[in-house]
């Protein structure tokens, strides 16, 4: 008999029908997430789950799916999958790193740039009409060659986004558990206390995964110790940063502008002020949104879905 997966959303093709060719597969055939009852009902008999960052999985999803050999998720980022329950259940999880560290940091710099070039309010400014005539002070930014970039978690994205501003002739500042000796030796960049990027970077970009430690890293106090003409980027997790905070201090001019592909929570509501604000981009968590990128890591969490009803070793494996 063949094993019994349920993958929780549509997700590119080839990624289903790896699994389709081993296993019997329910997919939950839908752009929108699988209701929490939905998905707590359809585990009941599976083997394995296919799931995205959208679905929480923890005991009591665990707890409903006594069958179940692997959690295989496709996304990088991992904290809505309770590792630990998992492990003690014997169950690996599995994740997709490294296919989509080159995508995502080709999308910081994109909304990096958009933010201090001030592209989304000059295409706004075009479609309203107001464009009459060419404006010395039209729309003025920041330079990126040159100036200060403060790079926040120095792991494979942040690096990759460190590579690309040499490009750019910047200082490169980061900040890390530990040095990263080939980070300095490759791109010069040196590494900081945290009030030290904070106070003197003109970029500020977060490459850290959410966890108890990095919730609300950048808060009050974090937006406080910025330059006032800081722009600040998080392509990583909205949770990093308190968004309260953010709302006040680019409302206050404490600093310039931020530019966010991933927010607390998601989706943020149409009204949230960060929607609005002229000054803040919101974009839905599409940074490894490439078609090549997104497909590879279909079939990679195809991959490791297939490996864990089998009993193997899954090839990437968040808790071997
Ligand atoms: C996306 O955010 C991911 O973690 O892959």
């Amino acid at each position: 008999m063949k094993p019994k997966v349920l993958i929780t959303r549509r997700v590119p093709q080839p990624g289903i029908d790896l699994v389709a060719a081993q296993c019997d597969v329910e997919l939950w055939d839908s752009d929108l997430p699988i209701p929490r009852a939905t998905l707590l009902e359809k585990v009941a008999d599976k083997d394995g789950i296919y799931c995205l960052l959208t679905e929480r999985i923890d005991d009591e999803l665990l707890d409903a799916a006594p069958n179940l050999k692997v959690v295989s998720q496709m996304a990088v980022g991992f904290d809505n999958i309770d590792v630990p329950a998992c492990t003690r259940r014997g169950i690996p999880v599995g994740n997709t790193p490294g296919v989509l560290t080159e995508t995502t940091a080709d999308f910081t710099w994109s909304l990096l740039m958009a933010a201090a070039r001030r592209i989304v309010e000059g295409v706004e400014y075009v479609r309203a009409g107001h464009w009459v005539t060419w404006g010395p002070m039209l729309l003025m930014g920041p330079d990126l060659y040159g100036a200060t970039l403060g790079v926040v978690g120095m792991g494979r994205i942040g690096q990759a986004v460190a590579r690309r501003a040499m490009g750019f002739g910047m200082r490169i500042l980061y900040t890390d558990a530990q040095p990263i000796p080939d980070a300095e030796k490759e791109f010069g960049a040196v590494y900081v206390s945290m009030d030290q990027l904070l106070a003197e970077s003109d970029f500020i970009t977060l490459h850290v995964n959410l966890t108890p430690e990095t919730y609300h890293m950048i808060d009050a106090a974090a937006l406080k110790a910025m330059k006032p003409s800081a722009i600040l980027v998080n392509a990583a997790r909205g949770g990093v940063v308190d968004h309260d905070a953010l709302v006040d201090a680019l409302r206050t001019g404490e600093i310039a502008y931020a530019a966010l592909d991933v927010t607390e929570p998601e989706p943020l509501p149409a009204d949230h002020p960060l929607v609005h604000l002229p000054n803040c981009i919101v974009v839905p968590h599409i940074a490894s949104a490439s078609i090549a990128t997104r497909t590879k890591m279909a079939t990679m969490a195809a991959e490791n879905l297939l490996a864990g009803v089998r009993g193997e070793a899954l090839p990437n494996c968040v808790n071997p």
